[in-house]
């Protein structure tokens, strides 16, 4: 008999990925996203920057001409995974990706991304394209500077907001006492839990 709580677990799973949002240094700062390409799995870390709880999404960003938005486009199923060294937490989400690139929410994130950042979303290449030469893929004009504020939002940046919705969660808990692991199924607002053998 276990006297641990299915859903108490669950939550502190959730807290986890919350932590991950604003803390740099917890372990689900930095996520692992996976797509399905026409060659293959492709597996790829990405910067952690919303979670929404009832019903649950998990946010990021990325380039609007970067190879996995082609894969989203094509095939949306992805999954993401996370792992939290301190606390021994694993999170594999398998679930649907939306490209979202207008909207409240879009531009909330647009605006809180840092002018230094937003230089990703200016490169002259494509994401992935194929070089002759070494190219740091910045502008010229902002090699060494980051643009002002109004120079971001005037040139508006190439991000698309990547909205994630889970069908399924397989969560991990490593203990000396015993390993935690369980399922989540998502349909809606509505979770339903169950233990799996770690
Ligand atoms: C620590 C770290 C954080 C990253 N964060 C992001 C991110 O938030 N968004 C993103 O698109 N790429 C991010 N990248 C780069 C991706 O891992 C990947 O190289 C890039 O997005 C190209 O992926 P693709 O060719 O599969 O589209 C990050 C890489 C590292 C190492």
């Amino acid at each position: 008999m276990s006297a641990l709580n299915l859903k108490d677990i669950y939550n502190s799973f959730l807290k986890e990925l919350t932590a991950g949002v604003k803390n740099r240094d917890h372990g689900m700062h930095i996520i692992q996203f996976g797509t399905i390409s026409s060659s293959g799995p492709e597996i790829r870390s990405v910067v952690l920057r919303r979670v929404h709880f009832d019903p649950l999404k998990i946010f990021f960003h990325t380039h609007a001409d970067s190879p996995k938005i082609k894969e989203l486009l094509v095939d949306p199923r992805s999954s993401i995974h996370a792992y939290d060294k301190t606390q021994k937490k694993q999170l594999r989400f398998s679930g649907v990706s939306t490209l979202v690139t207008s909207g409240s929410i879009y531009e909330e994130q647009t605006r809180k991304m840092t002018a230094s950042a937003s230089r990703c979303y200016l490169s002259p290449y494509a994401p992935s394209t194929l070089l002759n030469d070494y190219h740091p893929n910045l502008p010229d004009i902002y090699m060494n500077k980051a643009p002002t504020q109004d120079e971001k939002l005037s040139q508006y940046p190439k991000m698309t907001l990547i909205e994630f919705a889970p069908h399924t969660l397989d969560a991990l808990w490593l203990r000396a006492e015993g390993h935690v692991r369980l399922k989540a199924n998502f349909r809606e607002k509505e979770v339903s839990l169950s233990w799996l053998a770690p």
